[in-house]
């Protein structure tokens, strides 16, 4: 269930030129948010910008009371949050949405791309420590790779090798880690490090763009490795009611807002 509330900005700081990082205090949704779940933020007092805006739970610390969003200001929405203060209190609704459901494997391979690392934190962490997050399996091996840009764009690397050992980097223009993009890790890390143990054992979870999660799922179905896929869309409601972010699926329509955002890969149609 999900509630509307007044968070208190706990910590809010910039962490990359259009990079910020924002603590919120809630009892309720560091308690019931889920990894891949998100929130629906009201950025300002006034009316102006009418809609919400989504953003994914980044870490969720029940023992704080409190939940972590990273976001990137790319218009209004995200220029106006970004200016709220220390102390001052935003309307939230959440969390929403399905997220990633854990599942019983040893190996677990996080993919994410650009702002799609954002939910990928708060799985890390329950999938290491499944009994303080009480959320079902956790998993013996946990691989994070991280896609960006450039080096400056590569976010929560330090917070992701608090994990696991296992982080590995790709940016486009090879200024840090390996260069090309992190579907590419994805099969160097699948078939050199390691298949055979993959068949059964591995699960893939991504978030990013388009390209990438299409990428990703096109790996995840030659290896035959279930995939679970964060989806974006714009969003109006949130909630399920205004049909605004239906995706067609092999299953028929489908909210990303509330049937998703996260999705199996063999479900979604790719246009090319
Ligand atoms: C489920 C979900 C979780 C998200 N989690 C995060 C997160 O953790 N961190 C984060 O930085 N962003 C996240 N986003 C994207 C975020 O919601 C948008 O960047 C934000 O709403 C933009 O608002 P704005 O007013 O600043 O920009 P706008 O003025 O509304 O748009 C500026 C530009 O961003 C593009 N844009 C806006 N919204 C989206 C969207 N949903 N998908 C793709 N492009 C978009 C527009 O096409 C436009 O080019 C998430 C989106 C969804 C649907
Ligand atoms: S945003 Fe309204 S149904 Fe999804």
């Amino acid at each position: 269930m999900s509630i509307q509330e007044k968070c208190r900005i706990l910590d809010h700081q910039q962490i990359a030129p259009q990079h910020f990082k924002l603590t919120l205090v809630s009892k309720y949704i560091s308690a019931h948010g889920l990894p891949g779940q998100f929130i629906n933020v009201k950025v300002s007092d006034s009316y102006d910008p009418l809609l919400r805006r989504p953003l994914s739970l980044h870490r969720i610390m029940p023992e704080e009371e409190s939940f972590e969003l990273l976001y990137e200001v790319v218009g209004k929405g995200t220029e106006l949050l970004s200016k709220r203060t220390v102390g001052s209190e935003i309307d939230v609704l959440g969390p929403l949405g399905s997220g990633f459901s854990l599942e019983q494997k040893e190996i677990a391979v996080l993919v994410g791309g650009g702002m799609g690392v954002a939910p990928l934190l708060a799985l890390a962490e329950a999938l290491k420590d499944p009994v303080a997050s009480s959320q079902g399996p956790g998993a013996k091996a946990i691989y994070v790779l991280l896609g960006a840009r450039n080096r400056a764009r590569v976010l929560a690397e330090k917070e992701f090798r608090s994990v696991t050992e296992q982080v590995l980097i790709a940016t486009d223009d090879g200024s840090y880690g390996k260069k090309g993009f992190v579907s590419d890790i994805l099969i160097d890390v699948l078939e050199n490090t390691l298949e055979p143990r993959t068949q059964n054992l591995a699960v893939i979870y991504a978030c990013g763009p388009d390209l990438m999660l299409k990428a990703v799922t096109d790996i995840a179905f030659q290896k035959k490795i279930p995939a679970q896929v964060s989806m974006e869309q714009r969003m109006a409601c949130g909630i399920g009611t205004c049909l605004g972010c239906v995706i067609g699926t092999k299953n028929g329509y489908k909210k990303v807002c509330d049937d998703g955002p996260v999705f199996n890969s063999e479900e979604l149609i790719w246009q090319d």
